[in-house]
């Protein structure tokens, strides 16, 4: 069954190295830098690929790798002052940020950058980050509480003239914001995978972005979305994480992944696996990211590695179409390379990937 609107063209976006040490937690060579010169070469490569979007990370503390980490919005305006059509999405925490400086600052990047900048609103998963800068650590579905009204504190004081808001966590009182951003307006992506955060999805944001999973795992949470999101009248946008090994034959792919696991620092995943597994335990259903995740998952952040995107150009092209009909719109993707990998994605695998999107709609306007 499809979920997507089969005739839009799948997304693609890259996860900004804004953080130190790649995004396996392995000590494989990784031909990868959080430089900021280095990160604007690749967003100028990236674009020029046929990348859509570039995703940062947020980040206040080291630990299980990313010794060093850059901030998220600065970081996101310098991308975006340097490139001409890529979108950079921000990545912003409700604790550190309130929602009136994180409204007035995206929309000055907006109007500076005629409305390129998006926001993803991440909930927390690092409780020892929290407790290092001062922050209160609440309880898993307390935290998306707190970043829906994030949310629809961003959309009032973007849409309205004068806005009011009586919330747990955050009040305005006929506050006006001028100027207001240009259109488009920053789209608002959420990372989270719990009950928590999909109803938070079906209720309030653009776009809802999952770990690394199948097309089955996918298809489930997707139904499950849309089905709540109709119900308010709305509809939501998915987007899938997946670390690509794309090699020309699938053995080199196979074996560079072998490699990174093997390379793997067995004590910073396991702790890594503790911390995000603690963070879930207070959602009631255990359904959130990595609630079923394996050692060798854990290695990629994000179970970046369950997507499968790891093979010759042409099965990747094969299985992201796999995941489209599953209900993703965008597939984010992380690299070991990122500059000569992103490059060779765009090469390889997205005329691909458009070749067979072209032939599934010839063949659905066949089957009319
Ligand atoms: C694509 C994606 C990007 C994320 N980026 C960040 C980030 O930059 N910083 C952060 O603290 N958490 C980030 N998160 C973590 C989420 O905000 C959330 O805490 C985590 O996914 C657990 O949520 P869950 O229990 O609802 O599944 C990200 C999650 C996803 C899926």
């Amino acid at each position: 069954m499809s979920h997507s609107d089969d005739n839009q063209p799948t997304k693609f976006a890259y996860w900004v190295p804004n953080v130190s040490g790649g995004l396996v937690i392995s000590n494989i060579e990784q031909r990868t830098s959080h430089d900021p010169q280095y990160n604007v070469e690749l967003a100028q490569v990236a674009e020029a690929a046929g990348f859509d979007y570039a995703l940062s990370q947020i980040r206040f503390t080291a630990g299980y790798g990313a010794d060093e980490q850059h901030e998220s919005v600065s970081f996101s305006h310098h991308l975006l002052a340097n490139t001409t059509s890529l979108k950079v999405i921000a990545a912003i925490l409700p604790g550190p940020w309130n929602p009136a400086l994180a409204a007035k600052q995206l929309s000055t990047i907006n109007i500076l950058t005629g409305g390129r900048v998006a926001v993803n609103i991440v909930s927390g998963w690092f409780r020892g980050e929290f407790h290092a800068i001062g922050e209160h650590w609440l309880d898993h579905d307390e935290r998306y509480r707190r970043s829906e009204e994030f949310i629809r504190s961003l959309r009032g004081v973007w849409n309205e003239d004068t806005f009011s808001f009586r919330g747990d966590f955050y009040r305005f009182n006929d506050y006006a914001l001028k100027p207001k951003p240009v259109d488009p307006q920053p789209e608002i992506f959420q990372g989270g995978s719990s009950r928590a955060a999909r109803d938070m999805a079906a209720r309030v944001s653009d776009w809802y972005f999952t770990n690394g999973n199948t097309p089955e795992g996918l298809a489930a949470q997707v139904q499950d979305i849309r089905a709540k999101a109709a119900e308010n009248g709305r509809s939501v946008k998915v987007g899938i994480n997946a670390f690509a090994i794309v090699r020309d034959t699938e053995e080199e792919a196979m074996a560079v992944r072998d490699e990174i696991v093997a390379k793997a620092n067995p004590e910073a995943v396991n702790a890594f696996g503790h911390e995000v597994k603690n963070a879930g335990k207070a959602s009631p259903e255990g359904e959130g990211n990595w609630a079923k995740s394996t050692f060798a998952d854990l290695v990629q952040y994000n179970d970046g590695f369950r997507s499968n995107l790891i093979g010759t150009p042409l099965q990747v092209a094969e299985r992201i179409v796999a995941l489209k009909r599953a209900g993703a719109d965008l597939i984010l993707l992380g690299f070991l390379h990122f500059k000569e990998e992103v490059e060779y994605f765009g090469r390889t695998v997205i005329p691909l990937v458009r070749e067979l999107e072209a032939a599934g709609e010839a063949r659905a306007i066949a089957a009319e």
